[in-house]
């Protein structure tokens, strides 16, 4: 067990991203099991979600005047994307080691991550939105997506699951197209949101998958602007 354990991470290390910058992805690979105390601690020291050089390279490629990140905790996806050279702000209202968040109040940051909330979003209408595990069922990711519709934002990257699942809320979900139909009215599954009133305003343009810890199931999301006719045009003009 100890010599597969030991092959496993030898293995691990020479699939390690050249730069042997992503901590994370290597803790990820040195655990065959890991543990549910492994998950929260790692997820408090690094990020929910773990990147892989494909996803930083999506990253790079639909941002090219640079990505806004909100929600961004310590900031590790953002060192990550600073390291390719893609400029980057990152903020979140309570940056590490803020007692006012419940998972990296004891954290080290990775990254300068400034304080500010969604509406910082209004200001940055020219990068690539990104959200890395917004919060479950609260409004301010669904209202970002809606600031950054209104500041002329044209590409949205969301790392995390799906609709119902552990990232964002249903208007979220249903904004970024995620709905054939409204679940809790078709099914008349009343103890769900409604969406109906919700239009979708982003279209999946890329997924990318990530390694998952046990029982998650989050992948990297890649959605372009849904042009409305008769919309007002941004700030931009488009
Ligand atoms: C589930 S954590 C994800 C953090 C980080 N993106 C990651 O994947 O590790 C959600 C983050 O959203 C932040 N947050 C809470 N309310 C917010 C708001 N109104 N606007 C932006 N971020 C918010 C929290 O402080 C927290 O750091």
């Amino acid at each position: 067990m100890a010599l597969r354990r030991q092959r496993h991470q030898d293995t691990a290390a020479q699939q390690a991203d050249v730069t042997g910058s992503n901590p994370l992805l290597l803790e990820f690979r040195a655990r065959l099991e890991p543990t549910h105390a492994d998950v929260e601690a790692l997820t408090a020291r690094y990020a929910f979600a773990i990147p892989t050089d494909r996803a930083l390279a999506a990253i790079q490629r639909y941002s090219a005047s640079g990505v806004v990140e909100i929600g961004a905790g310590t900031g590790y996806w953002a060192s990550l994307v600073r390291a390719l050279g893609v400029p980057i702000d990152a903020y979140d209202p309570a940056p590490p080691m803020s007692a006012d968040n419940k998972w990296f109040h004891s954290s080290a940051a990775w990254f300068e991550v400034q304080p500010a909330d969604e509406t910082v979003v209004a200001q940055h209408g020219d990068r690539t939105l990104l959200l890395v595990w917004p919060t479950r069922d609260q409004t301010w990711p669904a209202d970002a997506l809606e600031q950054f519709l209104a500041a002329g934002g044209r590409t949205v990257i969301h790392v995390g699951e799906g609709p119902g699942g552990r990232t964002g809320d249903a208007r979220y979900h249903a904004l970024l197209g995620g709905y054939v139909h409204c679940v809790a009215c078709t099914y008349g599954a009343h103890d769900l949101a409604c969406v109906c009133g919700t239009q979708a305003r982003w279209q999946q343009v890329d997924r990318v998958s990530l390694p998952h810890w046990p029982g998650h199931h989050d992948d990297l999301f890649v959605y372009s602007r849904r042009d409305v006719p008769g919309e007002p045009l941004g700030p931009r003009g488009r």
